[in-house]
């Protein structure tokens, strides 16, 4: 039977971590991380993520802000906002909430963002540097799976890894950390020819697909370490529940480590967005980077 990755409690302890650097940057500097966030529209499921960006962030002692724009916002006044919270000196982090309302160019809008400011890791600055093995703001969910990967293996270098999505918020930033790791990776797709044989040659499979059930226990390698990503919202008669990619009851079976949904990936991505604001602070104050 795999190890359980608790993800809930790993994300808990990291907001710890970063509750005392941030009381500690306040004591030595008295300045407070500020947090902008910003939402266009009353997507349901957006709107949830966006409440608990700004719960945990005040509970972590930084300065929260939400900006809730109607779905009617031209792309010129969302530009607007992000020029001004750019030029705000007490705003040191910045996220767009996506999706974007489909009149809205969601790249102009990220490219709109000031690098130093992209807790979310999506400009293309953030995405060159992290590409040239250089790294400053990492998307949050894939760091938080490297983190949660540090922490169950000793060494990633050398073990075959299998990202099965290619989206720029997950699939390629995710291969692009494990390349770093010196993992052997393979992205794996909707066109790919025989999943099931790719997935059987990984040590570490990273799922974002948004498939429910996807993985099965004939695709896994006996011992390797599996991170399910998705989150899937399943209907059951009158019963919703969530689940990963990942058949989850069968693949526990065969895996060395596997994250549960809810549960696992989930919340180190809220936690990462601490993290990054922290870390952006940091970067433009001249000041040591938390480890
Ligand atoms: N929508 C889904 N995931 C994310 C994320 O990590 N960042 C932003 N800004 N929007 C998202």
């Amino acid at each position: 039977m795999a190890e359980l990755i608790n993800g809930k409690v790993f994300a808990a302890h990291l907001r710890a971590q970063l509750k005392d650097y941030v009381k500690q940057l306040q004591r030595q500097h008295q300045m407070v991380p500020g947090l902008a966030v910003v939402l266009v529209g009353d997507d349901a499921a957006s709107q949830i993520y966006v409440r608990n960006k700004h719960r945990q962030a005040l509970e972590c002692g930084l300065r929260p802000a939400t900006h809730s724009l109607p779905s009617t916002t031209t792309q010129g006044e969302l530009l607007d906002v992000v020029t001004q919270l750019n030029a705000n000196p007490t705003i040191n982090g910045i996220l767009v909430q996506l999706p974007l309302p489909r009149h809205i160019d969601s790249m102009a809008v990220l490219n709109a963002i000031d690098p130093d400011k992209d807790v979310d890791g999506f400009h293309p600055i953030n995405v060159g540097r992290l590409t040239l093995g250089a790294p400053r703001l990492i998307p949050c969910t894939p760091l938080g799976c490297l983190l949660l990967l540090h922490h169950h293996l000793d060494n990633l270098s050398g073990l075959e890894a299998v990202v099965l999505g290619r989206s720029n918020i997950v699939g390629k930033p995710m291969a692009q950390l494990l390349l770093a790791e010196h993992c052997t990776v393979t992205i794996a797709h909707s066109r790919t020819r025989n999943l099931p044989a790719v997935c059987r040659r990984a040590d570490i499979v990273v799922t974002a697909v948004g498939q429910p059930g996807l993985v099965q226990a004939d695709w896994i390698k006996p011992g390797a370490t599996v991170l399910d990503v998705g989150i899937n919202r399943v209907t059951e008669g009158d019963q919703t529940r969530l689940v990963g990619d990942v058949d989850f009851a069968a693949v526990a079976e065969v895996a060395g480590a596997i994250t549960p949904v809810p549960g696992g990936v989930g919340p180190m991505t809220i936690a990462c967005l601490l993290r990054n604001t922290v870390t952006a602070t940091c970067w433009q104050q001249g000041w040591p980077i938390p480890e």
